[in-house]
């Protein structure tokens, strides 16, 4: 595996992106987010989906420049068409239009609905914990093919179904929830079978509802397991949640649609910290409890309790100074496809 920093891999994706038909700006918000999520441990939500990307915009499944469009409003609501759009473009739009109405009303909603991959979910709470408020952030796949097995089935009928929450505070690195409501997000077992590598038992069935450690087999009819391992039924509850919030609530309901575009629907609500309690109070008292949970004795073979958010802050801290590492298989992508465009020597990607 090479490493690269941080600022190689914008370049790179940025120029792809914007020789595979976006603009500029369009292909700067989303490697902004994908190689946040790079910096934050999550590779299977950084440099390794541009590839896919590109194919979506040549299959018509993501379209640059779409319009973001209003379609229902009220003083603290909005309901979002992304037109199938950059998830990042118009996901972290409808986002700021949330924080800047809760600016005022002091809580406030949307959902956005046809957009495309909108990646690693705490890149919008955080954007409301930025501005001093506590961000919401659920995500479903809408009719787009499913990787999760309910909880009891070895079929596919849930999405990875995703939450995250975040809160101001302190602390050098956010305080910030950020999960899958399955066992583990799928672009993981995508990693693992780019860098083939084993899984961990308990992470996905075979097609014939075995436990399985190869990689492979998701994509061989197996399915992700939900969130919970041997109580697992919490995790479907979670996921079946997410999906009434970003499926139903936004009218692109369950199921699986034929034609496979992907598609993510978001439900997200912002609370402004300031309408309960006096916001700097709120930020130390967080720090506070943040410390308190962390100097809980730690339990045998332990490192130590981390905080929600802490091990993203401490990957990012040390990829910002070392690199990103990535797997041999997606710098041959991005270089066959820097060829296609004739950009390789430009990139240096010869
Ligand atoms: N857009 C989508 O369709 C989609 C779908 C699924 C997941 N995702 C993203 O995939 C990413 C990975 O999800 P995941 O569920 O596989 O992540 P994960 O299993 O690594 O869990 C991440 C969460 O657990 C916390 N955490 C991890 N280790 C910890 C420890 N030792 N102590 C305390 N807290 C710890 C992290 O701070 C974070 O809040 C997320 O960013 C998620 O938003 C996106």
């Amino acid at each position: 595996m090479a490493r690269a920093s941080a600022e190689r891999l914008i370049e790179v994706g940025t120029a792809l992106l914007i020789a595979a038909g976006a603009s500029a700006r369009e292909a700067a918000i989303v490697m902004r987010h994908c190689i946040d999520a790079n910096l934050a441990g999550h590779d299977s939500h950084g440099i390794i989906q541009i590839p896919s990307y590109i194919d979506r915009i040549k299959a018509g499944h993501i379209v640059p420049g779409a319009a973001w469009e209003i379609v229902q409003e009220s003083a603290t609501t909005t309901v979002v068409d992304g037109n199938w759009g950059f998830g990042y473009v118009a996901n972290e739009r409808a986002m700021q239009y949330t924080i800047d109405k809760a600016r005022g009303a002091n809580v406030a909603a949307a959902t956005v609905f046809r957009q495309g991959h909108i990646g690693r979910l705490a890149t919008y709470s955080l954007m409301a914990a930025e501005a001093g408020m506590i961000g919401l952030i659920t995500a479903d796949s809408g009719r787009a093919p499913k990787h999760v097995a309910p909880f009891g089935g070895r079929e596919a009928r849930l999405g990875t179904n995703p939450i995250s929450i975040a809160v101001p505070s302190d602390l050098d690195g956010p305080l910030f929830l950020d999960m899958a409501t399955s066992a583990v997000a799928a672009g993981k077992i995508s990693l693992a079978s780019a860098r083939g590598t084993a899984i961990p038992e308990g992470w996905i069935l075979d097609a014939a509802g075995n436990a399985t450690t190869d990689p492979k087999q998701l994509r061989a009819g197996g399915a992700l397991l939900p969130l919970g391992g041997s109580e697992g039924y919490k995790g479907t509850g979670l996921a079946v949640m997410v999906e009434i919030l970003c499926g139903l609530l936004t009218g692109l309901g369950f199921g699986v649609d034929p034609s496979g575009r992907h598609n993510d629907g978001c439900f997200m609500a912002v609370f402004n910290v300031a309408a309960f309690r006096p916001l700097a109070t709120f930020k130390r008292e967080v720090t506070e409890f943040a410390a308190y949970l962390k100097s809980t004795p730690p339990a045998a073979g332990s490192a130590g309790v981390y905080y929600p958010g802490e091990i993203e802050h401490l990957k990012a801290v040390q990829r910002k100074r070392d690199g990103i590492e990535v797997e041999d298989a997606t710098w041959t992508k991005l270089r066959d496809l820097a060829t296609g465009y004739g950009l390789a020597d430009r990139l240096g990607l010869v």
